[in-house]
């Protein structure tokens, strides 16, 4: 029996399958050899404690929705055209006014530095170097006059309304003065939300939390630079009393485009247009707000047709591949957005990790434009597409 054992082990040594399996890559072990996005969730894991980690792949309940934003795209097919010139593609993209080389747009997360210690800075020279355009959380760890800086371009500014309207305007002004010139109002975010994910993930983290984040959860949101000098005493990031008539407030009280995150309907996306608002970003936060088990790709055209042709549509959740860029725009999205993808970047490799992120975005969604015959993002309309 041990005879047996020695040969078979003996067999399984000599085996080319075995020498083959030792040499397939686990993790990637620097940005160079990274085969898609996907490669870079491994890397981020690795690089991550695990209560970090959570933080950053959490949904919300069951996750469910964070699954469904990936399952959406899978129902949509392609539809290629043939013997059109494709020698050269042009994926130039305007939002108000500004043309960007690409439709690959950074969303806004916060607390980056809990993922790399240059965080929203690593961030902002990555989105300079790639020339993204950069979506910048209110939750942000590194202050706006920074990230301005290091971007060279302006930024756009994300705002949680907070319960305090005093608080709101302060951050406005601040994001106004800094020369922002568009301000993102997220607006899934009404009340709490259940991250269940993150909260298991924490339990196997053996390490002492307390020593970098305060046992008071207020206390972790005054230690952000955009709350620096405000009095945060009782105010948190949510708003739950928010409605339409603080949007309208809020529109008539700046100069900046406003957007608005988080709408997935049709009649909201009316609502919008009826409120002089500028820009539209179909989201569910990433599947981090509600559990809604619907995907933001399936949400794109009602509020597409709800926002009639005034108001640019932009969508996230779940874009991994160019072809998901593709199908976006395809159904009406003017640029996208990605989230957890760059932050993998950086929790792994810093600035490089961003970068090989953004370039193998683009990359892959100028070959699909290529293949199916669209030579400029305006080409790529609705009938590049079949959704089943
Ligand atoms: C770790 C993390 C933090 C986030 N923080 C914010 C935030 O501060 N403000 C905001 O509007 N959205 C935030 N989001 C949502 C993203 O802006 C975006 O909607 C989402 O990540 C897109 O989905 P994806 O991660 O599948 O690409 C966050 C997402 C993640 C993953």
């Amino acid at each position: 029996m041990r005879e047996d054992r020695r040969r078979f082990l003996r067999f399984l040594a000599a085996s080319p399958l075995l020498a083959q399996a030792q040499q397939i890559p686990g993790v990637i072990d620097k940005p160079a050899d990274a085969l898609n996005v996907m490669d870079f969730e491994a890397a981020a894991r690795k690089a991550l404690p695990p209560a970090h980690f959570g933080y950053l792949q959490t949904g919300v309940d069951d996750d469910e929705t964070v699954k469904a934003n990936r399952e959406g795209f899978k129902r949509i097919q392609l539809r290629p055209r043939r013997l059109v010139d494709v020698s050269h593609a042009d994926l130039r993209t305007e939002l108000f006014g500004t043309v960007w080389d690409h439709p690959i747009v950074i969303a806004p997360v916060g607390s980056l530095k809990a993922f790399h210690p240059e965080g929203e800075v690593a961030v902002a020279r990555a989105a300079r170097a790639r020339k993204a355009l950069q979506i910048l959380s209110t939750v942000t760890t590194s202050s706006v006059e920074e990230v301005m800086q290091a971007a060279g371009r302006p930024v756009w500014f994300q705002l949680y309304p907070t319960s305090s309207q005093e608080v709101m305007s302060k951050l406005v002004r601040r994001a106004e003065s800094a020369g922002c010139p568009v301000l993102v109002l997220t607006v899934d975010l009404p009340v709490g939300r259940n991250t269940e994910t993150m909260e298991r993930l924490k339990r196997t983290d053996k390490r002492d939390c307390s020593a970098c984040h305060p046992s008071d959860p207020g206390a972790g949101l005054r230690r952000k630079p955009m709350f620096e000098g405000i009095n945060m005493t009782n105010v948190g990031v949510f708003n739950p009393a928010m409605t339409w008539d603080s949007v309208r407030r809020l529109r008539d009280s700046t100069r900046m485009k406003l957007v608005l995150k988080g709408i997935v309907t049709r009649e909201d996306a009316e609502m919008c247009r009826n409120s002089g608002v500028d820009g539209i970003i179909v989201s569910n936060h990433g599947g981090r707000a509600d559990e809604t088990g619907r995907s933001t790709i399936e949400c794109l055209p009602e509020v597409v047709s709800g926002a009639g042709d005034k108001i640019g549509v932009l969508v996230d959740g779940g874009i991994r591949r160019g072809t998901d860029v593709f199908k976006a725009l395809a159904l009406g999205a003017r640029a996208v957005c990605i989230g957890r993808p760059y932050a993998w970047g950086l929790a792994a490799f810093g600035q490089e990790g961003v970068e090989k992120v953004l370039e193998m975005l683009r990359v892959e969604l100028e070959l699909v434009m290529r293949q199916c015959g669209t030579r400029t993002i305006p080409e790529i309309g609705r009938s590049v597409v079949l959704v089943r």
